[in-house]
């Protein structure tokens, strides 16, 4: 069993705030959200991070959106349905489809300048996609532009109050109802209730659980994991993507070279400088993610290496320098010209697929609980997203969020000043060393439940995390110590997710079952916690 709160606490010892919206992050989904619902509630939004500082903010390639000649959501929804791998769920992918051009337009009326050629927006190809279908911003820096667009747009909103380095432990449940979070601010080490009519969950992402990944710091799956303790479902975890090519650098998280670069004539070649993507995908360099990291890591065993190269030579540096200038600098400070010099990289994980499972409106089935952007699964990405739909979801999402969030709102009779919460359980107050203990569990992620799985591996990282299980009844007193309770329990999930799937589909690939199993898997693996321990 695993404990239901991270810390022991009684509601009536704790300061207590209340509103009629909880939010908790702030990236794309997150303020999104709140703009959109400041219209009709007065809003509290917390952030373990500052303002500003989300997975957002590194997007790079764009947004994509059927906007452009020649294009139609029908095509969009089939790239993106392709790219799922039997598992998208239509009616989600039709929603996204269809809304995000207006999404799209709404951000740019908004005050986010994204690239023009001429009076057009300027599009780019990405893997995947059937043609040029990505919208960016200042070349390469497009989640920049959007992240900031949407910060300077809440700090500016009088029914927005913002809470930054703010910890949020566990959301509250009283009588099978979320309401509201227990947080943790770590200047001055005090525990705090947020009390609200409705809390929307926008916490991201879980890159930091691998020991090589393009997430920041922030996307350690405390998201996933409060909502599984809460008694949310948890669904298609198994399903992460890995980018294909992050830097070969030193350190975590690795610096992204987008796609994009290759949907503008940029190819893979091995460490011979040879290419090695024709004839593994009629798309070559720009098939989906999971087919290209598939190759790579197979070229890479061949070869006992553990990097490959980007060769972007072939563009004109005056293009390079105009689309790509962030990677341009942060190479060129790495002393990689790419105009002539080869870029060394490596797959990374990048994306969970997989997440809180929600209706097409960001609902839960715990009532008071939406979910929104990459922590949410709404069925849109399958096995496997495309590229760029994340930040188009988390935009699409927030919409209908808030739209059924003023009718949900608008009927709920709560008394919030009514309700008292507590929480004890047997803590045993042991430390443990949190940077190794970290550690380990990244590599045990990497090197056996990455790419390429088995059971054999997935049994051995299931011992390892099992052997950590200690440090979830530790009662912590730091981000740190509750960001690694996190990350051994959401670890355990996948690892358990991925051993059930005895296929390989999309994003999920295990060598001891290489192929697509429609007659028996062609369904999604949904956890929950109960009183009886987990419900598959
Ligand atoms: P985030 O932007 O990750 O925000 C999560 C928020 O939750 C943060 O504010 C964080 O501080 C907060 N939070 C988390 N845990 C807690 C907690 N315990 N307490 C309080 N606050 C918490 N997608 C695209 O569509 N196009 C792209 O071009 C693209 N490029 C990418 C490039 C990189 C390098 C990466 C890593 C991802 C990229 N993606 C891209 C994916 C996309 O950026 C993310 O999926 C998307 O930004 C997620 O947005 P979000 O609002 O759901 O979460
Ligand atoms: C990239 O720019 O390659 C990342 C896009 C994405 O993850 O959607």
């Amino acid at each position: 069993m695993i404990p239901r709160y991270l810390i022991n606490f009684d509601s009536e010892k704790l300061s207590q705030s209340t509103s009629d919206l909880l939010i908790i992050g702030s990236g794309v989904a997150g303020l999104s959200v709140a703009l959109r619902a400041s219209k009709f509630c007065q809003i509290t939004l917390l952030t373990k991070s500052e303002l500003g500082e989300a997975t957002t903010r590194y997007a790079q390639g764009g947004i994509a959106a059927a906007v452009g000649e020649g294009d139609s959501p029908e095509y969009h929804l089939k790239d993106t349905m392709e790219a799922g791998d039997g598992l998208c769920d239509p009616r989600a992918v039709r929603i996204l489809v269809e809304e995000g051009p207006a999404r799209l337009r709404e951000l740019i009326d908004f005050g986010a300048h994204f690239d023009l050629t001429g009076n057009h927006l300027s599009l780019s190809l990405e893997g995947g996609h059937s043609r040029p279908r990505v919208a960016h911003a200042r070349g390469d820096a497009t989640g920049r532009e959007v992240e900031l667009a949407l910060v300077n747009a809440v700090r500016k909103n009088p029914q927005v109050e913002t809470h930054e380095n703010i910890f949020v432990l566990d959301l509250l449940t009283h009588q099978d109802r979320c309401i509201g979070a227990i947080a943790f601010e770590p200047f001055g080490a005090k525990f705090r209730l947020f009390i609200a009519k409705a809390v929307i969950l926008a916490a991201g992402g879980m890159g930091q659980l691998f020991k090589v990944t393009t997430n920041p710091s922030i996307s350690t799956g405390d998201g996933i994991a409060m909502s599984y303790r809460a008694g949310a479902e948890i669904v298609d975890l198994e399903f992460i993507q890995f980018h294909p090519t992050a830097l070969y650098e030193d350190g975590n998280p690795r610096f992204l070279i987008t796609e994009a670069i290759r949907g503008e004539g940029a190819v893979l070649r091995d460490i011979r400088g040879q290419r090695f993507m024709d004839g593994v995908h009629p798309l070559a360099d720009l098939a989906p993610r999971d087919v290209v990291v598939r190759q790579m890591v197979k070229v890479m065993k061949a070869n006992s290496n553990d990097h490959l190269y980007l060769d972007a030579t072939v563009i004109p540096l005056d293009n390079l320098k105009k689309n790509f200038p962030t990677i341009y600098q942060k190479c060129l400070q790495a002393g990689i010209d790419i105009s002539k010099d080869l870029i060394p990289v490596a797959p990374a994980a990048h994306y969970m697929s997989g997440g809180v499972r929600t209706d097409l409106n960001g609902r839960t089935n715990l009532p008071g609980l939406y979910a929104c952007g990459e922590v949410a699964c709404t069925g849109i990405h399958g096995a496997n997203r495309l590229a760029s739909n994340s930040l188009l979801e988390g935009l699409v999402l927030s919409k209908r969020i808030s739209d059924v969030l003023n009718q949900d709102l608008a009927e709920l009779s709560l008394k919030l000043t009514e309700m008292a919460v507590s929480h004890s359980s047997p803590k045993r107050g042991k430390t443990v060393g949190l940077e190794q203990e970290r550690r380990k569990l990244q590599e045990t992620m990497t090197n056996k439940v990455g790419v390429i799985r088995s059971r054999k591996s997935l049994e051995e990282a299931a011992k390892i995390v099992e052997s950590m299980k200690d440090v979830l009844d530790i009662q912590f007193n730091s981000v740190d110590g509750f960001e690694l309770q996190n990350m051994i329990l959401l670890a355990k999930l996948i690892i358990r997710a991925a051993l059930m799937r005895e296929e390989s589909r999309g994003t999920h690939y295990r060598e001891d079952f290489p192929k697509v199993d429609d007659t028996k898997w062609r369904k999604r693996i949904v956890f929950k916690d109960t009183e009886q321990g987990m419900r598959v």
